[in-house]
């Protein structure tokens, strides 16, 4: 790999996982677009969250990453982005107030409209049709006309992201995500159940530090930190025309940034050091992840840190280990020993989901609770046992009471995965197990052995 990046240099590197765009001229006109359109995000912004997963590098906070496995075209609303970041908030309260760290809150949200494939096609009622790669690419209806790429959508996703991500920012500085509203983030659904009780009585000992605050003089009314929380935007960088779109110089560094969202992760799919996914992720300035599975060896890591962050620069690089529940700890040791030894800046996190799917009897995708928290444990074990820091956690959630996965205190069964499956793609945790989730994970980073 040579160092003459520039935004389109990935063009001449295998890109693997990108769509069969039926007319090249419709998908240019689209990029064309899109390179005109203002950024989704600022630079100054990147930079933040850079210096923010800095302390989690070194041990001083913790990264929760959640959000869909695929954002929809169908399921957009207000409702269900307010709900969405209702359980990450109710989610880093309890983790912040448990662990006493701060919370790194990055969303898979406005973005995370692309997906990686294991198969070009699958089989609907007997029928064979090209697969579906997220809204951004095709629809996910069973006829072969749907599953057409169609390069509009690039244009509908950008458009999505915006006000996706407008109503992100009016609700985490407009009032929403103060702290004093601690208690009114408990949805009904999730208030009567004994995580939710759990999560009231932690509400209440906060209500009344703020309260102990207040009476020692200090003034809460002006601390913005109590007010106002920062949530970042981040999704899989895959459809590379896109992201080059959206790739623009920053004026006051002259650096160039990927302007679709805070932070881009590279997946497990698409990892390949001599590819086009590496080579674009290399250049731009945002903090970057990449997914690594059970099969990753030290040479890959340290050579992908060389490559994606030869500056070592702290919060620069997340790598996010998706190894799934038997294998994590073992598999992960040797990469955390060269890691470290190597002296890589690095965020470690733990995607406790993809690497624990398996179709339930009837067929539908899911993951167990307690497989979640088996991941995670072997995580932090392993972290424990190399004396790195176990810094973070990247989860597929939603805020609605969706029955996706199984387990959790409602004790969801396979019986009840009918009742409301709904995502587009992978099974996501609930409100009620993500709250759950936190709260058990807090007790894993908390404990000393
Ligand atoms: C995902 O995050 O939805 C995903 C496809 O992950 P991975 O690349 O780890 O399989
Ligand atoms: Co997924």
């Amino acid at each position: 790999m040579n160092n003459n990046w520039t935004p389109s240099s990935w063009q001449a590197f295998p890109a693997v996982q990108q769509p069969q765009w039926p007319d090249n001229g419709a998908l240019d006109t689209a990029l064309k677009q899109i390179a005109t359109f203002p950024p989704l995000v600022f630079a100054g912004e990147a930079r933040s969250l850079q210096t923010a997963l800095g302390q989690v590098a070194s041990g001083n906070a913790f990264l929760l990453q959640a959000g869909d496995c695929a954002e929809s075209f169908e399921e957009f609303s207000a409702v269900n982005i307010r709900e969405k970041l209702r359980v990450i908030l109710q989610m880093a309260v309890m983790l912040t107030y448990s662990m006493g760290v701060p919370v790194v809150k990055v969303g898979r949200i406005a973005g995370q409209f692309a997906k990686p494939r294991s198969n070009n096609t699958e089989t609907i009622n007997g029928v064979e049709l090209p697969v579906f790669r997220g809204h951004m690419v095709n629809d996910p209806s069973a006829h072969a006309e749907a599953r057409i790429p169609n390069p509009d959508r690039l244009v509908q996703a950008y458009h999505q992201a915006a006000s996706t991500l407008n109503l992100v920012r009016a609700f985490t500085k407009g009032g929403f995500a103060d702290l004093n509203r601690v208690h009114a983030w408990n949805q009904e659904f999730v208030a009567q159940s004994a995580e939710g009780k759990r999560y009231e009585d932690v509400a209440s000992e906060i209500e009344r530090a703020l309260a102990f605050m207040r009476a020692c003089g200090i003034d809460t009314e002006t601390n913005t930190a109590l007010h106002q929380v920062d949530v970042y935007t981040s999704h899989e960088a895959l459809i590379l025309g896109y992201e080059e779109a959206l790739t623009r110089q920053d004026s006051l560094t002259g650096g160039w940034y990927d302007c679709s969202a805070h932070m881009l992760w590279i997946g497990e799919r698409t990892r390949q050091l001599d590819g086009a996914h590496v080579e674009f992720l290399r250049g731009v300035g945002n903090p970057i992840g990449c997914k690594i599975g059970k099969t990753t060896d030290v040479d890959y890591v340290l050579s992908l840190c060389e490559t994606l962050n030869p500056a070592r620069i702290p919060g620069r690089l997340t790598l996010i280990s998706r190894m799934g529940a038997n294998d994590v700890e073992e598999a992960l040791r040797p990469l955390l020993r060269a890691v470290r030894d190597a002296g890589h800046p690095v965020v470690w996190a733990c995607d406790p989901m993809h690497g624990n799917t398996y179709s339930a009897p009837n067929g539908r995708k899911t993951r167990h609770l307690e497989d979640i928290v088996k991941e995670i444990t072997g995580f932090v074990k392993a972290h424990r046992a190399e004396n790195t820091w176990p810094g973070g956690i990247h989860i597929e959630l939603t805020g609605e009471n969706v029955t996706e996965c199984l387990g959790g205190s409602e004790g969801l069964g396979n019986d009840d995965l009918d009742t409301r499956y709904e995502t587009v793609c992978d099974p996501r945790l609930n409100g009620r197990q993500s709250i759950d989730l936190a709260f058990r994970v807090a007790e894993l980073i908390r404990s000393n052995n």
